[in-house]
């Protein structure tokens, strides 16, 4: 990926954080998933009054996009914030890391937004020794 593609999802993120639903936290949060096709998913923060039905930015991003009938990832951009989305890191939840895992291989690429444009990881650095299909 080159580096001008990786800052267009990043800003894309922070674009879908827009039509994020947050209620409960003022925590906004956009992703922005690109497919081996070159497609890209974006996905937002959807709370709910139970809390626990709040479905996080990235695993809407991959629920769409599997939905949409895709299967091969390339990367994923997250931006979260406050007043201020992008700024400041929003690392993947626990969950979101796993429903990555389901779908991706260790080399995928998650983009973190922050206030000098993004840092980069591994799905193999941020869920080391995980449990997937292969433990089963
Ligand atoms: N959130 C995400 O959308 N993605 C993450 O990886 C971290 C947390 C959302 C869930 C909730 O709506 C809000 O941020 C505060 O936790």
């Amino acid at each position: 990926m080159k580096a001008s593609d990786k800052q267009s999802l990043v800003n894309m993120a922070i674009k879908a954080a827009e039509n994020s639903y947050s209620p409960y936290s003022s925590f906004r949060v956009g992703a922005a998933l690109l497919c081996a096709d070159g497609s890209i998913f974006t996905g937002c923060n959807i709370e709910n009054a139970s809390y626990s039905a709040t479905n996080c930015a990235e695993r809407v991003a991959f629920q769409t996009a599997v939905a949409s009938g895709k299967s091969n990832f390339v990367a994923i951009a997250v931006a979260g914030g406050k007043a201020t989305v992008g700024e400041n890191p929003c690392p993947p939840c626990g969950v979101c890391r796993q429903v990555m895992c389901e779908f991706c291989k260790e080399e995928f690429i998650i983009l973190l937004a922050n206030k000098d444009g993004f840092k980069e990881y591994t799905l193999k650095q941020l869920l080391p020794l995980n449990f997937g299909a292969q433990s089963l």
